[in-house]
């Protein structure tokens, strides 16, 4: 790190944040520092507080205490303007697109350039795609937002925030959704724009990532500071430790030889641009993975596995049996379930309680004469929440109201809880700290001990490699290759085949 930086008047301070929702004591007196030109990495597991002192910052929550200076002047923070009009430039952890408009539109939203003539359209078009493009993204910026896939929103909502002329930059998960050709584009995006003198701020759960780019780290538990350091000067165990407060084992998930029958294939899937002639099958007790660049319809495939979109041509069978699925109940009728990498819009309901978006999908287990057992509902959740660590206080709170990761996790144990066969899971562990994520990887490979077949879709490469019993690679619709041997494979095999 940089001395000058040091001795320079702080571009921005958060001094004694408090924040209290009811039953939770969100921050318990937090103060972050921030210096121009640098990128200081906000760690903590699932609930620690990371979102809402971001949420403090964008002027989306009033703290209960706590004081904002910005270059040394006090900020009277009313609302998200006063925020953005102090130069802070926000990306927050679950999307704020508005889905009917284009993505361009999006961009420039809150600051049209000027008014809304043709040739302003026409300047925000050219812009909003300069920025995607510096991005990788490879979609037309005219798109609307609700066709757009979880990580192409993602970048929609990073180019949202470059294009402000902001001088405090703050990352709630940028990458959770981004393969990592699209999250080095980034990078190199950050490291010029804390060159010129911005500063960053950095959350992710990917620690191998917040290696490459954070200065500095800091680490919260449980709404409370319990470290922070120069990122040279400390290693991903000890960044672990005080995150969780022990020692985490990685990656110790055992696999072996798939011999079991094949449970579900399909054969010539093909739907418009997005999926080209697309072969697959699964045998009982495998994990496959499926991966490749944002974009490269590998959603695409599991929304057709799953009844969600009607494929124009291929054929789809279960153990043997032709399937002709016209509608998510009935995949769900033969056993296929999908759990959606998009959880604000198709997967929570985010106004019900926890207990109910964990039991929605297998009442019938939790009925009796006709009326839902809540009790055995809360029993069964509470089994899940204590093997998986989801942080809430009751499973009556509202499933809003979780963070992100716990969210997250409510998600993946109502999938869990069902009987099945077959189980297609659209990045599993986007949000979800280090610490769960070993949790969660342990019951996959028992979902999958258990004679399931899981399709496992996912961005993050040591994950899939980590995981999978096989993988594929889809590169513009189309498998690309296949890897048999995943012991031996790396992730420069899986990028080669995905960009081919
Ligand atoms: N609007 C809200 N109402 C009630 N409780 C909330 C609300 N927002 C957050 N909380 C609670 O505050 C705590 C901190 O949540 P926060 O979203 O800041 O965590 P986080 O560190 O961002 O976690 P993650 O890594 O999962 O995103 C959690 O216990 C959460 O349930
Ligand atoms: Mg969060």
């Amino acid at each position: 790190m940089n001395l000058n930086v040091l001795q320079q008047t702080k571009l921005l301070k958060m001094v004694g944040m408090v924040k209290t929702f009811p039953g939770v004591k969100a921050l318990r007196g937090v103060t972050v520092e921030l210096a121009k030109g640098e990128i200081l990495a906000l760690l903590g597991e699932n609930g620690a507080g990371k979102s809402t002192l971001i949420k403090i910052l964008a002027g989306a929550f009033q703290p209960d205490t706590g004081d904002i200076f910005v270059d040394e002047q006090q900020l009277k923070m009313q609302g998200p303007a006063d925020s953005r009009n102090a130069g802070i430039a926000v990306i927050h952890q679950e999307f704020s697109l508005i889905a009917g408009l284009s993505a361009s539109e999006n961009i420039f939203l809150a600051k049209p350039l000027q008014t809304y003539s043709f040739i302003h359209l026409q300047q925000e078009y050219s812009k909003a795609k300069e920025l995607l493009d510096k991005l990788g993204a490879d979609f037309d910026p005219r798109t609307p937002c609700r066709l757009l896939s979880v990580a192409q929103m993602q970048l929609v909502e990073i180019a949202k925030a470059l294009s402000d002329k902001a001088s405090i930059l703050v990352l709630d998960e940028p990458t959770a959704a981004l393969t990592p050709r699209e999250t080095s584009r980034l990078f190199i995006l950050l490291d010029q724009l804390k060159k010129s003198g911005m500063g960053i701020i950095y959350v992710s759960h990917r620690l191998d990532e917040v290696f490459q780019i954070a200065d500095r780290m800091q680490v919260l538990r449980d709404g409370a500071e319990v470290a922070t350091t120069a990122a040279n000067a400390t290693t991903q165990t000890q960044i672990i430790k005080w995150m969780v407060g022990r020692d985490i084992e990685q990656s110790g998930v055992s696999k072996k030889e798939v011999v079991g029958k094949v449970v579900i294939s399909a054969k010539g899937l093909t739907n418009g641009v997005k999926v080209k002639n697309v072969s697959l099958e699964i045998r009982e007790g495998e994990i496959l993975g499926l991966t490749g660049l944002v974009g490269s319809g590998r959603t695409e495939v599991a929304r057709i596995l799953a009844g969600a979109d009607i494929p124009e041509n291929g054929e789809i069978s279960i153990e043997g049996r032709k399937l002709n699925l016209r509608s998510v109940s009935e995949a769900i009728g033969q056993g296929i379930f999908l759990l959606t990498e998009d959880r604000k819009n198709q997967g929570l309901f985010l106004d019900r309680p926890v207990h109910e978006n964990f039991s929605i999908a297998s009442l019938f287990r939790f009925a009796y004469f006709g009326m839902i057992n809540k009790a055995r509902e809360i029993k069964a959740f509470l089994s899940h929440k204590d093997s998986m660590g989801i942080r809430v206080s009751s499973p009556l709170i509202r499933v809003g109201n979780l963070s992100g990761g716990n969210q997250q996790k409510v998600l993946l144990a109502r999938w869990l809880e069902r009987k099945g066969k077959v189980f297609l899971l659209d990045e599993p562990t986007r949000g979800v700290d280090v610490g769960a994520k070993e949790e969660i990887y342990l019951l996959l490979r028992k979902l999958a001990a258990e004679g399931n077949a899981i399709l496992l879709i996912s961005s993050e490469l040591p994950e899939v490699l980590a995981l999978s019993d096989r993988i594929l690679v889809m590169h513009e619709g189309q498998i690309k290759g296949e890897i048999k041997d995943v012991a031996k494979a790396t992730q420069e095999q899986i990028m080669e085949l995905a960009i081919q």
